[in-house]
């Protein structure tokens, strides 16, 4: 392998290496911007997916990396670098036994209440490349066919609008369906016959896709029936996780709302008013109220006073 194929050994040889003050600025900035925390465990990990935009750059230091950042003209190179550090993992149908519930318990009476003229909505929080929100919506026509003619939405969102331009695409290699039935891969897919697979339409007309930010403010109202927000707020500091599950709760007033988080992931005690554990990583919403101020963004880290 070439060094231009490793780039951490690449970076080692060129004596490019993070200084710890270099470290120490990046992972606060990352942190103020996305709630990620970057442990010092992190350091070659973030050095390795960094030096790629460094070379892009034609830059030879970490430190004028750093200059550049900081700089007027950094904005741009903040959201590359943040989409460099995030890890996007996802898969069809991730944790099936979720999927089970939502098809088995949750999706029933709410199409009832959307084909009797109801609202349905679902929010994918953190939805990466898109293969979550569309096993939502292919779970939701393998109940509802026509679902697209009721008053049914899914709001799919990532702070990183790279993931997002693919998950507007709905291009994926033919490989990664293996959790699907040969039924409902016909269903909802389109072989383009190099490897590859295309969305059909009726799944993409349910949902929208919307770059955002977590930690921002939310610009759109309630009330949501189901949230996915799964593996996402397990790389935030405990502050961030605590104001985050709260804000769930004030855009999920309906008592009996659903809220599916990641399998390594718990909801804070200050949650807990809010919601209460039905199974494994899922939670229906209780009737209490959030108080107002709770419900407002809240920068990571920054105390909720100031
Ligand atoms: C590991 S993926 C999880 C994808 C999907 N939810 C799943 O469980 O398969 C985590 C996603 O969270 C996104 N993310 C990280 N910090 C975020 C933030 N502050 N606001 C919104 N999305 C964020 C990342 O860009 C990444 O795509």
């Amino acid at each position: 392998m070439t060094a231009a194929a490793r780039p951490e050994q690449a970076a080692n040889s060129a004596g490019l290496e993070l200084s710890d003050a270099e470290f120490a600025s990046l992972s606060q900035m990352i942190h103020r911007e996305t709630g990620i925390v970057m442990a010092p465990s992190k350091r070659a990990l973030l050095q390795s997916r960094l030096y790629k935009r460094l070379r892009s750059h034609g830059l030879d230091s970490f430190g004028a990396y750093c200059a550049l950042l900081e700089s007027g003209d950094g904005q741009f190179e903040r959201r590359e670098m943040i989409s460099a550090i995030t890890t996007n993992v996802t898969r069809f149908l991730r944790e099936p036994h979720q999927f089970r519930e939502l098809r088995e318990e949750v999706l029933p009476p709410l199409l009832e209440h959307a084909q009797n003229g109801g609202r349905l909505r679902i929010w994918s929080a953190g939805c990466s490349t898109g293969e979550e929100p569309y096993s939502l919506a292919f779970t939701l026509l393998d109940l509802l066919p026509e679902a697209t003619r009721h008053d049914i939405r899914i709001l799919a969102t990532d702070l990183d609008p790279n993931v997002i331009r693919k998950a507007e695409a709905g291009r994926y290699p033919t490989e990664s369906l293996a959790p699907f039935s040969p039924e409902a891969r016909q269903d909802h897919f389109r072989p383009t016959g190099d490897g590859f697979s295309e969305v059909r339409d009726k799944a993409r007309r349910l949902v929208t896709f919307r770059v955002l930010n977590l930690l921002d403010d939310w610009p759109f109202r309630g009330d949501f029936d189901v949230i996915f927000c799964r593996n996402v707020v397990i790389y935030f500091d405990d502050a961030t996780q605590r104001r985050l599950w709260t804000r769930f709760a004030g855009v999920q007033t309906r008592p009996g709302a659903r809220l599916f988080i990641g399998h390594s992931e718990r909801l804070s005690d200050e949650a807990r008013p809010y919601y209460r554990l039905n199974r494994g990583a899922s939670y229906v919403r209780t009737d209490r109220d959030v108080p107002q101020q709770d419900t407002q963004p809240a920068r990571a880290g920054a105390d909720r006073s100031a």
